[in-house]
């Protein structure tokens, strides 16, 4: 249910929530760039204080890099509580040269917010801070109990939040959690996720000789270690597309008939994917659709990969050193620990003597499937249809939320929601990512809808 009253309220203050939301995303908060740090910060000042005007009753906590936000509204007795969870860093904004305009100076045109974190995550996230507002504007009270947990580290992979919600877990009690930073099914269709990828992505960095070296004197006897890289990085993958590492499919779940018939329901225009990404070509695993393999199977890709001469003109050169960052998206039941070593054992295995392999580990996040069917997944399903005028579907996302399966650890919760407000066109981590005002509105009418669903 969403009074009419707080409905009209919302549509009469979207110009104000838009000003907010503006303010927010002019914050340059990149959490993996140190010279940021104190933008980070002051994005999660901003997020407290917009609570604290709400009546919540809410704290920074500092942690070994960014800072965690955790506030609770005034005290509903009796009443459910939901935990809303959300990220208020960003990701760096390069090539800034492709913006149309500057990522730190929203800039709204054809209906949309263009900034860096419109979608992921800030915009999605404000719609529970301004759904909050209307309601207490309208009724003056909730009607029920709500925390908000916002951290400033979730693109750099949430490091200090396992031990934040371990630490925190008596306080973080609640009936269900809800997360939006996903997207819709497709533009206008909303969703539901219940599956997200897992993430592992290391580094390898490959040496050979001591300093470069002239190429006419030394080649020939000694082994290149930008082509031995390049040699380990082409047997990664098999002809077919299927990654080659042994083991990597041995824990993969297949997914479920009911899965593979709403995937292949998806209004996917492959065309229009094609023009939008500009590609002439869409490739991958045999046997399975375009959803499916974005979704629901595991992949390997180079990130970026370096490695001897790349300026202007040529350098004669046997190159020291050559180096790539590798990821991996994992599906349950793959294990991100387990990977790494599957991973790091085959490629020591194919290095030759003689040149030397290191690796570090950059990011290590597990797959999930959350449970559908709860009481808490059908107050959403209601709250999207109340707040998108459109019952939404169920669906996997590719990217991965690392602090998902924290929260299933730590807080031993399994009504966990995760609801997209973007659109899959927005382009979180992109240049010109953007989010469109008309879903803003739904989102914040959803957020708010869930609030009286979750509240019953
Ligand atoms: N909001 C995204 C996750 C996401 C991506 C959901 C695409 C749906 C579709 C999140 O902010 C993100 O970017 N996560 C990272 C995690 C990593 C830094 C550990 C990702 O997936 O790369
Ligand atoms: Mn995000
Ligand atoms: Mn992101």
């Amino acid at each position: 249910m969403l009074p009419d009253r707080i409905s009209s309220y919302i549509s009469d203050h979207l110009e104000v929530f838009t000003a907010e939301l503006a303010r927010f995303l002019s914050i340059p908060s990149v959490s993996t760039l140190s010279e940021h740090a104190a933008d980070v910060r002051k994005a999660a000042q901003w997020v407290l204080e917009q609570l604290e005007k709400c009546g919540f009753n809410g704290r920074i906590y500092p942690t070994e890099r960014h800072p965690v936000v955790l506030a609770r509204s005034p005290e509903v007795p009796g009443a459910p509580v939901l935990l809303v969870y959300g990220h208020y860093d960003v990701q760096p904004p390069d090539p800034l040269e492709e913006w149309q305009t500057p990522p730190f100076s929203p800039d709204i045109r054809d209906g949309y917010i263009y900034a860096r974190g419109a979608t992921d995550d800030k915009g999605q996230l404000l719609t529970y801070i301004n759904a909050v507002q209307a309601v207490l504007a309208v009724a003056g009270k909730l009607p029920l109990n709500l925390i908000v947990l916002a951290e400033g580290e979730e693109e750099i992979g949430s490091p200090s939040l396992s031990k934040f919600l371990a630490d925190h877990r008596h306080e973080l009690r609640a009936d269900a959690v809800a997360i939006s930073d996903t997207s819709q099914f497709a533009p206008g269709v909303p969703a539901i996720t219940y599956g997200l990828r897992g993430l592992c992505y290391l580094q390898m960095d490959v040496r050979g000789p001591r300093f470069d070296l002239h190429s006419g004197s030394f080649g020939g006897i000694i082994h290149n270690p930008a082509q031995v890289l390049a040699d380990v990085l082409h047997k990664l993958k098999n002809p077919d597309g299927t990654v080659a590492i042994p083991g990597f499919y041995d824990n993969v779940l297949i997914p479920e008939q009911w899965e593979r018939e709403e995937m292949s329901a998806a209004p996917t225009d492959l065309e229009a994917l094609k023009n939008y990404l500009g590609v002439s070509e869409l490739v991958g695993e045999p046997g399975y659709s375009v959803t499916e393999r974005s979704s629901a199977r595991p992949t390997l890709d180079i990130n970026g990969l370096w490695g001897g001469f790349s300026g202007e003109g040529a350098k004669t050169i046997i190159p020291a050193k050559a180096g790539a960052k590798v990821s991996m998206r994992l599906v349950p039941n793959q294990v991100s620990g387990e990977i790494d070593r599957l991973f790091t054992r085959f490629v020591s295995q194919l290095c030759p003597p003689g040149v030397s392999v290191e690796f570090t580990g950059l990011h290590h996040a597990e797959p999930v499937l959350v449970k559908r069917n709860t009481a808490a997944m059908l107050a959403a399903e209601r709250a999207i249809e109340i707040g998108f005028g459109k019952k939404p579907r169920f669906k996997r996302e590719g990217g991965s939320i690392p602090v998902v399966n924290m929260i299933r650890e730590h807080l031993e919760q399994e009504n966990i929601l995760l609801l997209g407000w973007g659109s899959p066109d927005d382009g979180p981590h992109s240049p010109n990512e953007r989010f469109s005002l008309g879903d803003f509105h739904r989102g914040i009418r959803s957020a708010a809808a869930l609030l009286f669903e979750m509240g019953k």
